[in-house]
């Protein structure tokens, strides 16, 4: 049976980086003998451009039909005014909340190539491998707001339920069950009432998982402990803003936002995968965005909604090798010499092949 891939490539340097995704998919599921079956469909900016709207109908019921969702990213300068009615970014909103796609698994990890290029000093880094559980369809992303009214007032609010916390933390104490038992939750406790419902229902919940060691740690430090002991760190489980916050602030220990894929998940098998990273606007159309954290969606894609491990591992390891062979996108390469999105592909489509041992 084939497996529906429904591609949103979105705005920016997004069709750029899905294009070299859908060729590793492509390739891999020759070598690993199963079927894909890709289509396209609108979001974003080139969505409102070209029919008004940043999540068309027909794009929900492409997505409503698909096993899962391979996206780009979405926004940028042209749509970017603050008082447009319409925004690229809540088409990526309005997609997460109606297929209830609470969680949000972040990985982050440090490949051994990259330990001399990142910002922080190597011996940091050593044993850093870190899974972010960020809570997507609610918190201060989905409260009630208001824009600014006549007296200048603008409000959004954070608010979370008890079990909306409960479904999240479960999600996050299993992954540390399976990983090295550490949990550490991230809330603002000792200011906001939100979250001191998240610490109590957080710390319930860990009553079903004693083999999982937990702490609270508040987002403020957290923050910092992430720059400074990266390694003392395993599952980091938050909610919606502060885990979007944190987790772009963890690219720094991966050496750029370039690296860092996603998958968000509901109850089902069903997910939406994309890089961590936005549009890019700067760097859009010139062929030398980092694929690398759209390929790594597209594993996570292969392993959580179509049950492919060891599909998704061989493009992982394929990954890792390109990086281990030196090659560097223009992100990651301290202004040294810089290879384009296509060469890079290309030498991960090799990598696969190896892997797979079909041909060298
Ligand atoms: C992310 C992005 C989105 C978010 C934006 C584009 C709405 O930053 O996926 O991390 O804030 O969730
Ligand atoms: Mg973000």
């Amino acid at each position: 049976m084939k497996s529906k891939i429904l591609v949103l490539p979105g705005d920016g340097v997004g069709p750029e980086v899905v294009a070299e995704a859908c060729l590793v998919l492509q390739r891999t599921a020759e070598l690993f003998e199963f079927e894909l079956e890709f289509s396209e469909a609108m979001i974003g900016g080139v969505a409102i451009d070209a029919v008004g709207d940043s999540l068309p109908p027909e794009t929900m019921k492409c997505c409503e039909a698909a096993d899962a969702v391979l996206l780009g990213a979405v926004g940028g300068p042209k749509w970017s005014d603050p008082t447009a009615p319409i925004r690229p970014e809540q088409g990526l909103l309005e997609l997460r909340r109606h297929f209830d796609l609470f969680a949000n698994l972040r990985p982050v990890r440090v490949f051994p190539a990259m330990k001399g290029s990142a910002p922080l000093r190597p011996e940091l880094l050593d044993g850093v491998d870190l899974l972010f559980v960020r809570e997507l369809t609610s918190g201060i992303y989905f409260g009630d707001s208001e824009e600014e009214n006549s007296e200048g007032v603008a409000f959004d609010t954070m608010a979370y339920s008890t079990s909306e916390v409960e479904r999240i933390a479960h999600v996050a104490f299993k992954a540390a069950s399976h990983r090295s038992g550490r949990l550490a939750s991230v809330d603002k406790a000792n200011v906001l009432a939100s979250m001191r419902l998240w610490r109590r229902t957080v710390d319930r919940v860990a009553e079903h998982y004693p083999e999982v060691e937990l702490e609270h740690v508040l987002v403020d430090a957290c923050a910092m402990y992430l720059m400074r002991r990266p390694a003392d760190f395993d599952v980091v489980l938050a909610g919606n803003c502060f885990g979007d916050i944190l987790s772009d602030e963890a690219a720094t220990l991966a050496g750029s936002l370039g690296l860092l894929p996603s998958a968000s998940l509901g109850t089902g098998s069903f997910g939406v995968y994309e890089p961590i990273h936005g549009s890019a606007p700067d760097i859009a159309g010139q062929g030398i965005a980092n694929p690398t954290g759209t390929i790594l969606s597209a594993a996570l894609l292969l392993r959580h909604s179509l049950g492919l491990e060891t599909a998704a591992t061989a493009i992982e390891n394929a990954v890792a090798a390109t990086l281990d062979d030196g090659l560097r996108t223009a992100d990651i390469s301290n202004g040294q010499n810089s290879c384009s999105t296509r060469d890079f592909t290309t030498r991960v489509l090799q990598h696969v092949q190896m892997v797979e041992g079909k041909t060298a």
